[in-house]
């Protein structure tokens, strides 16, 4: 490194020649970033350079990069010997899939990817750029946090960007890839984007590292235990996806984003197809078991119905009772929300309720319709829940739905109990096209519950108590778990052959292309957060 990494000009007497040959060696220099033996240490750990990822991540020789020279101002602690061109951020844009995306990579090789003023000014250019261009605005994070030398001036660069995230919410995508370190406040921006993505045992996100975490609070925990890509995914919620390695992490942006609009002005690009729209499936007519009380898979039935039964699955290790992710149907991008009996038998809790409402919350963002699929018994009940607000959490999940402009069309397919009737995208809550299977049970309650309420008392009074609530069990069956109930009401638009699913999804998502709905002039709403 050198005191300023480009020799002062010879005016002008220097020849073209000359000049570009130094051009070409400085990109060649910014290229290198800390230099070879930083590179290597890089890879020694298993990690690309941020070049490297973004070779991987954008169409070939696409990517233009912006402010390859700036470099930092600092002159505190020996940085004036420090300066590198790019400062340890690439950013520019280039394309995925022919479709343009603005894009930063930290690069750790640099003053360990630590963020600068000027480092955040070019992250903060590169938003502007993506906000105002209606583009998505990807991130790929290896960072030691704020430039210790620098002080305020880094946290104030820290502090830009995250107010660019929150501008830019709702009005291009925002993704977030932690490949390596991210620590202390700078977790706020991945937080902050719609989607985040960290690579498996190489990568860590933690406001306070496990020294800070053994001196406070006296825990002996390892930095993957605290703050590793399973954790994020799987308990903390607050990762999309865990990825196994870098490609990996990769290719899951690259199928995202293939689903998203550019901003919200546009609509989300439809591909061809050559699934037949009218593709009946027979399998779906026997999926649900005749006992009501025994599980399947909710997920067969969007592997049956989707184009080519692909689906992209959002934060699949979280929350496994609501599955959420993004499938084609006729080759219109959509949004799918479904309970699952095959986890807590797809009872809504406060996880399931959050992950729900932040999914369906970005579907109407960016004008992605939503496809629900429900079967839930309801909410599910204990202290452990209700002390930690379920009330609260499920109410995001009502919200969100009730707000939601875009298409929504709901499939019934079996449970539709309580509260979790009125939430899962009902008919009242501006449900548009809501079917339901034969199978629908559309009630208040289950049959054992209700008719022990209903008839206990009488019960006890009888000669043999369990057969008199059995048969009223059955009396409450007949009536109640049903979707006919619904229907006669027209809180179901109509009851569907299972095996005719995926032609009535699309037919609906045809007939809803146009749709136009708005909500009350306001500010902003009151989700209860
Ligand atoms: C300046 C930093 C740096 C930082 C690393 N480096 N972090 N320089 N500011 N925050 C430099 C190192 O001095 C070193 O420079 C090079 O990057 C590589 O770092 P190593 O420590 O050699 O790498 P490694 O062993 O892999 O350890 C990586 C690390 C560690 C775990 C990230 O560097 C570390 O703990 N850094 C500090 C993390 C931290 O506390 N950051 C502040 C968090 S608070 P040389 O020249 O020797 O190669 C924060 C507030 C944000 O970020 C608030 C926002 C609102």
């Amino acid at each position: 490194m050198t005191k300023k990494f480009y020799r002062a000009d010879k005016g002008k007497g220097m020849k073209i020649e000359e000049r570009l040959d130094r051009l070409m060696k400085l990109r060649e220099q910014a290229r290198l970033g800390g230099g070879k033996d930083r590179i290597a240490a890089q890879h020694k750990k298993g990690r690309k350079t941020a070049r490297e990822r973004l070779e991987l991540l954008l169409d070939e020789g696409s990517f233009e990069e912006i402010d390859v020279f700036k470099a930092h101002r600092c002159n505190r602690f020996g940085m004036e010997k420090k300066i590198n061109p790019g400062d340890g951020v690439v950013s520019g844009h280039g394309t995925i899939n022919g479709r343009i995306v603005f894009v930063y990579a930290q690069d750790f090789t640099v003053n360990g990817g630590s963020l600068s003023e000027t480092n955040a000014e070019k992250i903060c250019k590169i938003m502007d750029m993506a906000i105002k261009n209606g583009a998505p605005v990807i991130g790929l994070v290896d960072s030691g946090g704020a430039r210790i030398q620098e002080g305020i001036e880094s946290l104030a660069g820290y502090s830009n960007i995250f107010f660019r995230n929150v501008m830019a919410s709702g009005v291009i995508p925002q993704i977030s890839v932690i490949m390596g370190p991210c620590a202390g406040g700078a977790v706020y921006s991945p937080a902050l984007t719609d989607f985040s993505i960290m690579v498996r045992e190489n990568s860590y996100m933690f406001l306070t590292g496990p020294k800070v975490v053994k001196s406070v609070t006296h825990e002996n925990v390892s930095e993957e235990d605290l703050g590793g890509a399973a954790m994020h995914a799987s308990k903390s919620g607050v990762i999309h996806y865990g990825a196994d390695s870098e490609e990996d992490a990769i290719m899951y942006i690259k199928a995202l984003i293939s689903f998203l609009p550019q901003n919200n002005a546009e609509s989300p690009p439809v591909l061809m197809t050559d699934d037949p729209v009218d593709r009946a499936e027979e399998q779906l007519n026997q999926l649900i078991p005749n006992n009501t009380m025994m599980a399947y898979d909710i997920k067969d039935v969007i592997h049956l119905t989707a184009d080519n039964g692909d689906f992209h699955e959002v934060q699949p290790e979280f929350a496994g009772n609501v599955v959420v992710g993004f499938a084609r149907y006729g080759g219109m991008p959509v949004g799918i929300v479904a309970n699952q009996p095959k986890v807590l038998a797809g009872v809504l809790d406060c996880n399931a309720s959050v992950k729900a409402a932040r999914f369906i919350r970005f579907c109407d963002c960016f004008n992605v319709p939503i496809v629900s699929l429900v079967d839930v018994p309801g909410f599910l009940p204990g202290t452990a829940q209700e002390y930690a607000g379920v009330i609260r959490h499920g109410a995001k999940l009502m919200y969100a739905y009730a707000e939601a402009t875009v298409p929504k069309i709901t499939i019934v397919t079996r449970k539709n109990y309580g509260g979790a009737y009125c939430v899962m995208s009902s008919k009242h809550l501006r449900g548009d096209m809501n079917y339901a299977w034969p199978t629908a049970e559309i009630a208040v309650m289950g049959a054992k519950g209700a008719s022990e309420i209903l008839y206990g008392r009488e019960a006890k009074k009888s000669n043999d108590p369990a057969k008199f609530v059995q048969d009223k069990e059955q009396e409450y069956i007949d009536t109640f778990l049903t979707p006919y109930q619904a229907a006669e009401r027209g809180y179901v638009d109509d009851i569907i052959e299972p095996k005719t699913t995926r032609l009535r999804i699309i037919k609906a998502l045809g007939l809803l292309k146009n749709k136009k709905d708005s909500n009350p002039l306001k500010k902003h709403g009151n989700i209860p957060l």
